[in-house]
């Protein structure tokens, strides 16, 4: 997601942009370096929220942060909806993909990156771009893999 929003920053630029389970802050800080409006990112996981913030700075990055799980809220005042890698566990891609379709239909653009999870809902989807990235050996079973930013119909 965040090569694919440097070498395409008009998807973000000058709107306002939601991060769902930002994990490091890295699609938000994307983002915003990619002339976005605004970016918040959101994470249930309170080291995720630190890490955010001290990766923002790192980058001199204005990123607001959410802590609380916003998936049963309505969608959020937002333009973009950002998506890395949320699909990775059944229990979640449930609660997920309604809420993310809730918001496309809301008119909100939803770009979601994924390294071939088996929750992905493919016909929903459209490709917009696919690269061979480096994986931390620490979690995946493989050096490298390929990751695709989709765009929900
Ligand atoms: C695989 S990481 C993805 C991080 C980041 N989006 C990226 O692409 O690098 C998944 C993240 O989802 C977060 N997460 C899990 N359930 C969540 C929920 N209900 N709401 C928000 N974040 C959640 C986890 O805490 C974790 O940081």
């Amino acid at each position: 997601m965040g090569r694919y929003l440097r070498e395409h920053a008009e998807v973000v630029a000058g709107r306002r942009v939601f991060d769902l389970a930002s994990g490091s802050g890295l699609c938000a800080i994307a983002a915003m370096r990619a002339s976005a409006a605004s970016a918040t990112a959101s994470d249930i996981d309170p080291f995720a929220i630190a890490a955010i913030r001290l990766n923002a700075d790192a980058n001199a990055c204005r990123v607001s942060t959410i802590g609380r799980d916003v998936l049963d809220e309505p969608p959020p005042e937002a333009e973009v909806i950002l998506a890395g890698d949320c699909l990775y566990d059944a229990d979640l891609a449930r609660r997920v993909l309604p809420w993310l379709l809730t918001a496309r239909n809301a008119g909100i653009d939803v770009l979601i990156g994924d390294p071939g999870r088996a929750h992905l809902p493919v016909d929903d989807l459209v490709e917009l771009a696919n690269y061979e990235v480096r994986t931390t050996s620490d979690l995946e079973d493989l050096q490298r893999t390929r990751a695709s930013v989709y765009r929900l119909r």
